[in-house]
């Protein structure tokens, strides 16, 4: 799917309200899908801490997908071998935004010694990340807000960098 204007890029702090804003309306419009309304509304919740979430993307290795200036997704690789969030704007879903975003955190997992990326994965985000070459290591079934909120625990093997 072409986006020719998309350019990936690494996080910068000023990049973080607009983070936070994707962060809460995909989680109500994507996971909201899945999950109940309690459960969905405490994670979305979680992008009130501007502060917490600037220090977080700011540690990790955060990259930006950038369409004309619009951050229209995110992904974190925290710090070598673990994926932490991957976003994509509920109304870009199904461009092929979080496959390039997921590639460009396999290259730069692959600059370092990891062997293998792992992931914990809501259900909405289970079927893209099967697609990326994830497969499933373990099911959990954690109680959020009175409720199950079924977890899968996913690994990849990380490509060998280019001889
Ligand atoms: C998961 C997510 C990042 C995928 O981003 P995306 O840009 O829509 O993904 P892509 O367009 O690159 O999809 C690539 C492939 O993944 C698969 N896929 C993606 N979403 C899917 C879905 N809901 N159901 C089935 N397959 C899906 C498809 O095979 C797709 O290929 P296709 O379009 O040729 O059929 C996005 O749906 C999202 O933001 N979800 C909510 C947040 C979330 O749960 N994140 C993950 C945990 S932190």
């Amino acid at each position: 799917m072409p986006l020719p204007d998309l350019v990936l890029r690494a996080f910068v702090p000023a990049d973080t309200p607009a983070i936070c804003r994707l962060y809460a309306a995909t989680t109500r419009a994507i996971n909201g899908q899945h999950y109940t309304s309690a459960q969905v509304e405490r994670w979305a919740g979680f992008a009130a801490d501007q502060e917490g979430w600037c220090t977080r993307l700011g540690r990790n290795r955060t990259i930006v997908a950038d369409l004309n200036g619009l951050i229209v997704g995110f992904a974190e690789l925290e710090p070598a071998d673990e994926v932490g969030y991957v976003y994509v704007d509920a109304q870009r879903q199904g461009q092929g935004i979080g496959t390039r975003l997921m590639r460009r955190l396999l290259l730069i997992a692959a600059e370092g010694t990891a062997t293998q990326l792992h992931a914990d994965v809501s259900i909405s985000a289970m079927p893209f990340f099967a697609a990326q070459g994830f497969t499933v290591v373990a099911r959990t079934e954690p109680i959020v807000c009175g409720a199950a909120a079924p977890r899968y625990r996913m690994t990849c093997a990380v490509p060998s960098p280019p001889a």
